[in-house]
């Protein structure tokens, strides 16, 4: 098979920390990707006049995706300074290399997904996708007014000081470049089951770009009848990001408006040490934190390393490994949450190198990844009149899969109580069981519960329809109206058949956890979870565990004669 070619740019200052601290997360994954690597940043412009050089080019014209650090841009006074003393004073400009990379590359589309991480609030699932290309950023940016123009360009302010005393700049909006700008945004939105597109621009104030933007947003939406799209003003998304950024999906904007709620995401997300971001075109990407190089912090091994690898999982996704992408970033967010390594910023003391440590061995070792919670729900339950075997029983299954079982919880059948619960765990843990309720009677509540939280409506299902016919046609039983409830699923839901029992079972993804919904019969949830749930294989950290019934010794006794037995075999 050939391999992928990634280049790697450490760039500056902490840009070098993190690579060196995340690029052995490569020697685990284990892929047919080829690193190699090169130069670009401010040391470059220091030593030989340009933050790119012609090398650096041809490497990246022969990689498929380039993973970046980060890289410091200083003011125009200061690069000239900082040119070797024989090229100054020779009009040589430093151009931002991430502005010349997007512009050069043709990497019109800035990706920038935000996910709930943890803390208490409702978990989302959003992308910002931002114009790289033109917009306020197109480079049309003057200091005067020429005599030729001073009959368009007029205003009251202008003549205070008169036409030189001003500067100015254009809003550069193309149907080339917001058409495919919006394609994008609609075709990412699809590819990552996100049900709606909001525009966010300020069409009420710049009456002319932003009706002709509105225009062609709403021509390529009406491709996506799936998918509600909206417009709404700029600051309101603002707004509205930061109080309730679970009610969107992907956002779409501008170049300006797109930086500036990009970075708002990214601190909605958790900071500028956890937020990624992809630069894609048609025929290569890069991906970077969005964090810069912030030079005084290199060197001190302060620098949370998460961002890096969240841009690393977008790169492997973007290269054709999905689940690879997953799996390194359900590492990052165990590592977060458990708090088993936290730089600074998260308010821990861990360095660089020991949070990357800590998400490569999250990664290998599959089962601290791979957390499970039990969900049984019934009134039944509570009120002690059904023994809740459920509860261990499945817990059983799992952790004889390899997974830790971190939650057992028991709900009422109320659907506020059961959307609550899951509301709580989803995006917390790797699998979601939930048990019970899927009955055709009005106390049966889970399936609208998960559709509310999963915000899906729920579908008839004719081949379930058909199996729910013939086991009560089979069993003598009237079949009732009330048995169609059982043929409903959420949208996207797919159904795990269950060929012992009535009620079809059904899975999802919400937040980044796989929810498994199983009717509550124990023989059914035992048997559709045994069948389901993915078995762990190569989990590192596999124990061997030995059941002993003891008789005339104390549990104390056992302990400490084990303890000195494996202390003598290490
Ligand atoms: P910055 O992102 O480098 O730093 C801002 C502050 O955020 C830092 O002081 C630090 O407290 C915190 N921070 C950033 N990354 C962190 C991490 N991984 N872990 C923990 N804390 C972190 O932005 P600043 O200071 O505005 O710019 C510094 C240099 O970086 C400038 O030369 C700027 O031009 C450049 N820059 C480059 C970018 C890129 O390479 N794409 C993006 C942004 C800035
Ligand atoms: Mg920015």
């Amino acid at each position: 098979m050939e391999k992928k070619k990634v280049l790697v740019l450490p760039g500056d200052g902490i840009g070098v920390d993190v690579c060196n601290a995340a690029l052995p997360i490569f020697d685990v994954l284990a892929l047919p990707i080829e690193l190699s690597f090169g130069d670009i940043g401010w040391s470059c412009w220091e030593n030989e006049g340009t933050p790119i050089p012609v090398r650096t080019w041809d490497q990246i014209s022969k990689s498929d995706a380039v993973l970046l650090g980060a890289i410091t841009s200083k003011g125009k006074d200061e690069a000239e300074k900082a040119l070797p003393k024989e090229l100054q004073n020779k009009n040589w400009q430093y151009v931002s290399p991430v502005i010349q990379l997007r512009q050069q590359l043709g990497l019109f589309a800035n990706i920038r997904p935000a996910h709930y991480i943890n803390g208490d609030r409702e978990p989302f699932d959003l992308c910002v996708i931002r114009e790289n290309t033109e917009g306020l950023y197109a480079g049309f940016d003057f200091k005067g007014i020429p005599e030729n123009l001073d009959n368009f360009l007029t205003h009251p302010n202008i003549g205070v000081y008169g036409p030189k005393e001003v500067a100015w700049s254009v809003r550069l909006q193309t149907k080339h470049g917001l058409s495919r700008l919006f394609k994008k945004a609609f075709i990412y939105a699809e590819d990552h089951g996100l049900k709606r597109v909001t525009f966010a621009d300020k069409p009420n104030v710049m009456r002319e770009s932003g009706k002709f933007a509105k225009d062609i947003f709403f021509d390529i939406a009406s491709n996506y009848p799936d998918i509600t799209a909206d417009i709404h003003n700029v600051d309101a998304v603002a707004l509205w990001l930061v109080k309730k950024p679970h009610e969107f999906g992907v956002i779409v904007a501008e170049n300006m408006f797109g930086d500036i709620l990009s970075d708002l995401v990214a601190g909605v997300m958790g900071g500028l040490g956890v937020a990624p971001s992809a630069n894609i075109g048609s025929d290569i990407a890069y991906f970077e934190p969005v964090h810069g190089s912030a030079p005084k912090m290199a060197g001190k091994g302060k620098a949370n390393p998460c961002a890096l690898f969240m841009s690393i999982a977008l790169m492997l996704d973007y290269l054709g490994y999905p689940d690879h992408a997953s799996r390194l970033e359900v590492a990052v967010k165990h590592v977060i949450k458990s708090r088993v390594a936290l730089s600074y910023d998260f308010g821990g003391d861990a360095t660089t190198v020991e949070v990357a440590k800590a998400i490569i061995d999250a990664y290998r070792n599959q089962t601290e990844g791979r957390t499970v919670a039990i969900l049984t729900i019934g009134d039944e339950l509570l009120s002690g009149k059904s023994i809740n075997t459920n509860l261990s029983d499945l817990s059983q299954i799992a952790e004889h899969k390899g997974y830790s079982v971190v939650r057992q919880i028991v709900c009422s059948d109320s659907v506020g109580d059961i959307e609550q619960t899951i509301s709580k765990l989803a995006g917390d843990v790797d699998y979601l069981v939930l048990s019970g309720g899927l009955g055709p009677t009005s106390d049966d509540r889970t399936r609208f519960a998960v559709a509310e939280v999963a915000k899906e409506s729920l579908v008839f299902n004719d081949c379930s329809w058909r199996h729910i016919e013939s086991r009560l046609t089979n069993f003598n039983v009237a079949v009732d109206e009330s048995n169609r409830v059982q043929a409903m699923f959420p949208e996207t839901a797919a159904i795990l058949s269950n060929p012992i029992g009535t009620a079809n079972g059904f899975s999802l993804n919400i937040y980044g956890t796989k929810v498994l919904v199983l009717p509550g019969p124990p023989a059914e949830a035992k048997y559709l979870l045994d069948k389901y749930l993915a078995e762990i294989v190569n989990a590192s950290n596999s124990t061997n565990s030995y059941k002993w019934s003891i008789m005339g010794v104390s549990e104390g006794e056992v302990g400490t004669f084990l303890k000195q037995r494996s202390r003598n075999m290490i």
